[in-house]
């Protein structure tokens, strides 16, 4: 077995990197900057840019693996809303364009995808409801998902995720918990909506979802996420007395009241059985991954 992992820089691929390393499983990384995780040998790391082509098709096939990890994206939501034609060229095109070479070689291809997929109006998703997406970045997930499920060639899995967060080495963003531990750990009072409801997945638990994909060969769409489903402002109150500091430090907001340009949706959240089943699948909650944080 060799897993070529793209966006090894970003949060997951990181996580993936550790668990090939640390599980002895032979590895290829790419990003599209330098290799920024000091735990990924230079040896294992090649630069580049997942929308150049004829560049990935020629090192997919100088760099024979038997499995694909895909988790490179265009991750701000609102960055895809503003710029929608890079969005869709990383998004779909480029995941489109890496699973025609994963068909040519005969690999097992996994796609990284999101809750964004949804509207939102009901929460608690399972693998079979239908998406709906609300945002470019939803829309561009849900069209390269539906690459996979469309075709002919089998031997691929897709891996819905929400809200990740975790530690990584100069990650190109901040995540929720980060930012909150940052902030409230500072006295500094924080603003968070009551009206989006998520399942933050932590990214060692994502990881491992996707390494058991992987080495059980499974095929079809598995839901991944964090085992409770909460609104953003009862995050930060959990986060708030996890480290004993005042609750009025979080002020409750609406989501109307932050004008972002990308819609999200309200309600997501999703069904774990499918994986807690046929995965082994069994998140950590909040306080069992704070102090890793
Ligand atoms: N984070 C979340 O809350 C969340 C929620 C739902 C779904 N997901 C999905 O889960 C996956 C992993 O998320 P993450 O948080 O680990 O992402 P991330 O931290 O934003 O990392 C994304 C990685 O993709 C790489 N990348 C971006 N554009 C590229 C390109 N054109 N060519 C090659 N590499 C490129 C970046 O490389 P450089 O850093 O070198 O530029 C970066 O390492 C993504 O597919 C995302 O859509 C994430």
């Amino acid at each position: 077995m060799k897993l070529l992992i793209t966006g090894s820089n970003g949060l997951l691929g990181q996580k993936l990197v550790a668990n090939c390393i640390a599980q002895q499983i032979d590895f290829q990384a790419i990003s599209s900057g330098d290799n920024r995780n000091p735990s990924c040998p230079e040896s294992n790391y090649a630069s580049i840019d997942i929308t150049d082509f004829n560049v990935v098709e020629k090192f997919i096939n100088e760099n024979p693996c038997t499995h694909i990890i895909h988790t490179a994206a265009m991750t701000n939501v609102d960055a895809c809303e503003l710029d929608p034609t890079t969005c869709y060229r990383v998004n779909h095109l480029a995941s489109n364009h890496l699973f025609e070479v994963a068909q040519a070689n005969q690999q097992h291809f996994t796609l990284l995808s999101t809750d964004f997929v949804f509207d939102g109006k009901t929460g608690n998703y399972s693998e079979t409801d239908l998406p709906n997406p609300l945002s470019v970045y939803g829309k561009s997930k849900w069209f390269a998902e539906q690459e996979l499920i469309n075709s002919t060639y089998t031997n691929w899995a897709i891996a819905r995720t929400i809200i990740v967060y975790g530690v990584g080495y100069s990650l190109n963003k901040s995540n929720i918990f980060s930012w909150l531990i940052n902030e409230l750990t500072q006295g500094k009072e924080v603003s968070l909506i009551t009206d989006h409801f998520r399942a933050p997945t932590w990214a060692e638990d994502l990881a491992s979802g996707c390494m058991a994909m992987v080495r059980h060969q499974q095929t079809g769409i598995y839901h991944l996420c964090g085992p409770e489903t909460l609104s953003i402002f009862e995050i930060g109150l959990r986060v708030a007395k996890y480290l004993h500091v005042s609750p009025s430090l979080i002020k409750p907001i609406d989501s109307n009241t932050l004008n972002q340009p990308a819609p999200r949706p309200p309600i997501t959240g999703f069904n774990l059985n499918k994986a807690k089943t046929e995965l082994g699948y069994e998140p950590h909650t909040i306080e069992q991954t704070l102090e890793f944080l």
